[in-house]
C-alpha cells in the first residue's frame, strides 16, 4: 500500500478537494487496496471543521463527496506516509521546516502537487488559495487537482 498525505494552509479548500478526488479516482479505477491518502493543513485554525461549504458544493457538483475533518499534520506524518504533496510554495516551505525543526526525517517524499500537471508552464506553480476569492475559484482548484492526480496516480502505478 502506497500512501499519500495531500497538505495545504487550513485543510479545510484545497488539500480537502485534492483527497477527495483521489480517492474517487481510485475507485473508479479499483486501486483502493494498493493506495490510500488523507489530508492535513499546516496551521491548525480550522481543526475538527469539515471542508468549506463553497469546496463541499463544488466537489458535489461533481459526484464528490468531501467528508474529511480538518488536522494539523504532525511529524509522525512523515512516517506514515510514503508522498506528501504540498498544494503550494508556502505550504512547502513549511512541511520542509517543520521536518528540520524536529529533525524527524521520515520517509515521505515531500513534493509539489502541481508537478504533476499536464502542462509544463503549470509545473512550477501553486494551487491558487480559492478561500478569499469567487466561487469560480473553486472550480479552478478542481481542475486542477484533477488534471494532476490524474499524472500523479500514473506516476504511483509506474513506481511499483
Ligand atoms: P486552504 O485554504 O489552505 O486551501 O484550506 C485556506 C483556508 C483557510 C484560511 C486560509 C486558506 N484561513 O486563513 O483561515
Amino acid at each position: 500500500m502506497k500512501t499519500t498525505l495531500f497538505v495545504c494552509l487550513g485543510n479545510i479548500c484545497r488539500s480537502p478537494m485534492a483527497e477527495g478526488v483521489f480517492k474517487d479516482l481510485l475507485e473508479k479505477q479499483e486501486l483502493q487496496e494498493q493506495f490510500s491518502c488523507d489530508s492535513a493543513g499546516t496551521a491548525a485554525y480550522h481543526t475538527g471543521e469539515l471542508a468549506d461549504t463553497r469546496m463541499r458544493e463544488t466537489a458535489q457538483s461533481h459526484g464528490i463527496m468531501l467528508t474529511s475533518r480538518a488536522r494539523k499534520i504532525s511529524v509522525e506524518d512523515f512516517d506514515n506516509f510514503d508522498y506528501i504533496l504540498a498544494m503550494d510554495k508556502s505550504n512547502y516551505d513549511n512541511i520542509l521546516a517543520l521536518r528540520k525543526q524536529r529533525q524527524h526525517e521520515g520517509k515521505a517524499q515531500v513534493m509539489m502537487m502541481r508537478n504533476f500537471s499536464s502542462s509544463p508552464a503549470n509545473q512550477n506553480q501553486g494551487v491558487p488559495d480559492p478561500y478569499y476569492g469567487t466561487q469560480d475559484g473553486f472550480e479552478e482548484v478542481y481542475q486542477i487537482l484533477l488534471d494532476a492526480n490524474n499524472n500523479f496516480l500514473n506516476f504511483l502505478k509506474e513506481q511499483k
